[in-house]
């Protein structure tokens, strides 16, 4: 089957195999995929277009014949190399095709220096991480709704603005190594809500979407904890649930947030870090933007 599979790079008309694809792989169950709604749908895709715009040399494809049925896409912020999206078909994994793809998108790295990616659970993406010469730091995940009595009544955080963007990038330059560049636009343009705090103690942003944290930097535990309850109050109803992911062994602070809250925890993939990044702590990375 090997010799019959082409590795190229990803066009825009491979995007709607690609969500296929990363939807088969990622979601809970088939219902989960049913219940997204058709802009839930339109942004996900669209977010697979953001990257072929701006990393046309990261994204690449595993073809058998016409048939998509691999997807790697990996960008570069700055000098911080990051995988956003690794998938195959079920029927064509465990045959070499996700390492030979894996190639593909780590070459795109070249002279970065540092790397990050948030893992799933699965065997060969912890084993092709690790054999790639990345670290992989465990996680748990917190997930419920959140108990609106546990909300602090007063948190030192104000709605963000265009114009706070630049101090967001100067946020993540000193807390991942590189600003998220074009993604925080891009994110925020789909209805998430960008938010600030600057005290004497220290800053840093948060983007929350519907009760769940994107993204959470700042150059202070107190700050993060701040802005995570920010998110979490968010939630658009009292049946909303809110999800904080990533939580490696330096958030335990979000890890004291989000038990306060009323979230439970469970373990989750690692996140995999190689190379010169920030201390990445207090810091709350997005899966697919990290
Ligand atoms: C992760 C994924 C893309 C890897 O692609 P793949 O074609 O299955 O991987 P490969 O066959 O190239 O195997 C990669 C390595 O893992 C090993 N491996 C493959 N399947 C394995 C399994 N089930 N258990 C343990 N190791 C496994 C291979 O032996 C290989 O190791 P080697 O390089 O030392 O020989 C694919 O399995 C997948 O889509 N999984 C579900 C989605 C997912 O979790 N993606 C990762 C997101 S971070």
């Amino acid at each position: 089957m090997k010799d019959r599979m082409l590795i190229r790079p990803m066009t825009e008309g491979d995007v709607g195999a690609a969500y296929s694809i990363a939807s088969d792989a990622f979601a809970e169950d088939r219902e989960e995929v049913r219940r997204r709604s058709p802009e839930e749908v339109a942004h996900r895709q669209e977010r697979y277009r953001h990257f072929l715009r701006t990393d046309p040399g990261g994204a690449w494809i595993a073809a058998d014949g016409e048939n998509v049925v691999g997807v790697a896409i990996a960008l570069r912020r700055e000098e911080v190399w990051i995988l956003s999206l690794f998938a195959l078909d079920a029927a064509y994994r465990g045959r070499g095709i996700g390492g030979d793809l894996l190639r593909h998108a780590l070459d795109y790295g070249e002279g970065c220096k540092g790397g990050i990616i948030a893992s799933s659970t699965h065997p060969a993406a912890m084993r092709s991480y690790a054999l790639a010469g990345f670290t992989l730091l465990p996680t748990l995940t917190a997930k419920g709704v959140v108990d609106r009595r546990s909300l602090p009544e007063r948190l030192a955080v104000r709605e963000g603005e265009e114009s706070d963007l630049e101090f967001a990038a100067d946020v993540d330059r000193r807390l991942r190594g590189a600003a998220h560049g074009p993604d925080l636009s891009f994110i925020l343009s789909s209805g998430a809500r960008l938010l600030i705090s600057e005290r004497p103690s220290g800053r840093g942003y948060a983007v929350a979407w519907e009760g769940s944290p994107w993204v959470v930097a700042a150059t202070a535990e107190e700050v993060a904890a701040d802005l995570l309850w920010a998110c979490l109050a968010s939630a658009p109803g009292l049946e909303a649930r809110s999800e904080v992911n990533w939580l490696t062994g330096d958030q335990g602070w979000a890890v004291r947030v989000a038990l306060e809250a009323g979230l439970s925890l469970e373990v989750a993939g690692p996140i995999c870090v190689k190379g010169k990044l920030g201390p990445l702590a207090p810091y709350l990375p997005s899966g697919p933007f990290l």
